[in-house]
């Protein structure tokens, strides 16, 4: 998809389709209160052409409700959409996000190549404060990731991808501030398509070494540094929880490490990224059921997020070092498959202190496995605060449902950059509680813990688990089980993977 900009008058902009969005400005509440859908512009010609049908109360501009135009008169267009905001009073930028998605989905499946969408004009109408650049760059993120389907193995498949999206926004606009919210949206936006990419290839097309190859290749093309290691560094840096998941499949691991290093700056604070890469996730030996195990190969989510994270941050520049580890591997059974009640010894810290010892009682918790080491590896490789993103828990989907992700931290200052960052993505996060009661639950006979906690609170048991190894340093874990994949398509994204928790990595990275 091409961006361009726009400031002319947008009632004189040749397109196939020109979306203009509109909120439902009725405050007052009752059976006789109708909804009182109103344009957000203050083009005339617009208004007058879009009368008729506002007028008729079958349009109420609900969150991502459409009503669509032919041969509007007055206009340019071939087509004008309306797209809606819903009230007013929610009537954000995560909503323009949303409503540029929905437009973009309008079009793909109507043979429409090409579409100007209005950015929101009348500032007082949404979140005050909300600089003009931010909406645009809203918009064209929102516009990408609906611009996105997952069919991509279909061999009749038809490319019903847009061409050139037309941001039109107002002649009085801060043109410099526009363009960059456009190129920022550009860049988060294809990076979280990337990420959902990874995430929709199937087991058999990504091999933990595939993703390596993917990571080497992403990384040469936006400048990153980057190591691939496999089987001997697991057993050179005594990766003893990562290997135990490694050691059952046929396919080698694959040690994922990204580097950015922005030129000049040489102190504080490294930020370590560690995402759960498992390309597939049978349960092991203690296998999963039959039914929806292929969804399993989403559980490399974490590690995608974090990839796309990255290339976002190669493009984005921030004045921050960052490190990001992905813990490759496959969970399966087999004559070489670890088993219930096998004892683990994790990656030491420094390499004269010893591993911690782990109970193995259900070998389908392999996430935290691999995860304790690539957190200990980022800890050695000098990371002074950490954010981990892993689809860890079915327990997490019990607690928020299938629109919200699990977030905990074992530092308040940590996670109010995470929360600050979330006002800017747009994601759904939660907060959960970590604690002494739960790390009760995962203490071993044994040894010195074990891998579940029994039914009750499963994300917070597993998140304590982590923490074992993040210790004190700054840390924050996103549990995004529940959210990594999109179950029922809608109006602004497609059935499939979601690319969540890239765009908040992105955000809190860059409020270092
Ligand atoms: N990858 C799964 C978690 C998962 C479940 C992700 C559903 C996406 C959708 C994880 O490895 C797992 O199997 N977790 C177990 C842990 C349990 C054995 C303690 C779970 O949540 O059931
Ligand atoms: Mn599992
Ligand atoms: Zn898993």
């Amino acid at each position: 998809m091409r961006t361009e900009i726009s400031y002319a008058p947008i009632a004189g902009i040749s397109t196939e389709l020109l979306a203009v969005l509109a909120v439902d400005t009725q405050t007052a509440k009752g059976p006789d209160a109708k909804p009182q859908p109103t344009l957000l512009t203050t083009d005339a010609a617009v208004e007058a052409a879009a009368a008729g049908v506002l007028g008729t109360g079958e349009y109420k501009a609900g969150a991502n409700e459409t009503v669509l135009i032919h041969a509007p008169e007055g206009l340019k267009a071939k087509r004008l959409l309306i797209v809606g905001l819903g009230k007013l009073t929610k009537a954000t930028v995560h909503g323009v996000r949303e409503a540029a998605g929905t437009a973009v989905r309008f079009a793909k499946p109507r043979g429409i190549r090409e579409l100007a969408l209005a950015l929101p004009s009348s500032e007082g109408l949404l979140d005050a404060m909300v600089p003009h650049a931010v909406v645009a760059r809203a918009a064209v993120e929102g516009a990408l990731v609906g611009d996105f389907d997952a069919d991509t193995y279909r061999s009749e498949r038809k490319d019903q991808s847009i061409q050139t999206l037309t941001v039109a926004a107002a002649a009085d606009a801060d043109r410099p501030a526009t363009e960059a919210g456009v190129r920022e949206g550009v860049i988060v936006g294809e990076s979280q398509n990337f990420a959902r990419s990874l995430v929709n290839e199937p087991g058999n097309k990504l091999t933990p070494t595939i993703l390596g190859q993917r990571a080497a290749l992403m990384a040469q093309e936006v400048g990153l540094g980057w190591d691939v290691y496999s089987t001997e560094m697991l057993h050179q840096l005594k990766m003893g929880a990562f290997w135990s998941v490694a050691q059952g499949s046929a396919e080698p691991p694959a040690l994922i490490v990204l580097r950015y290093e922005p030129e000049g700056v040489t102190d504080g604070p490294v930020l370590g990224l560690v995402g759960k890469g498992i390309t597939f996730d049978t349960g092991g030996i203690s296998i999963k059921p039959s039914d929806n195990m292929e969804k399993m190969k989403y559980d490399m989510a974490g590690g995608a997020a974090m990839m796309g994270a990255m290339r976002a941050i190669a493009l984005l520049k921030p004045r921050v070092r960052v490190i990001a580890i992905v813990c490759a591997a496959e969970n399966m059974p087999s004559g070489t498959a670890q088993k219930p009640g096998d004892v683990q010894t994790a990656m030491p810290l420094a390499p004269d202190k010893p591993g911690k010892t782990i109970e193995i009682i259900n070998t389908d918790a392999e996430g935290r496995l691999v995860l304790a080491d690539g957190i200990t590896y980022a800890r050695q490789l000098g990371a002074t605060h950490l954010i981990d993103a892993a689809t860890l828990t079915a327990a997490i989907s019990v607690a928020l449902g299938k629109t919200t992700a699990g977030v905990f931290s074992n530092d308040d200052s940590t996670y109010a950059k995470f929360e600050a960052a979330l006002a800017v993505s747009g994601e759904r996060f939660w907060r959960l509680p970590l604690g002494e009661e739960y790390a009760e639950l995962i203490k071993s006979e044994i040894g010195d813990i074990k891998n579940t906690g029994g039914r009750f609170g499963g994300a917070s048991t597993a998140a304590e688990f982590l923490h074992t190894f993040a210790e004190d340093t700054p840390w924050i874990h996103l549990d995004i089980a529940g959210v990594a994949w999109v179950e029922e398509s809608r109006p602004h994204i497609a059935k499939g993977p979601s690319g969540i928790a890239v765009r908040s990595i992105l955000e809190w990275v860059r409020s270092y």
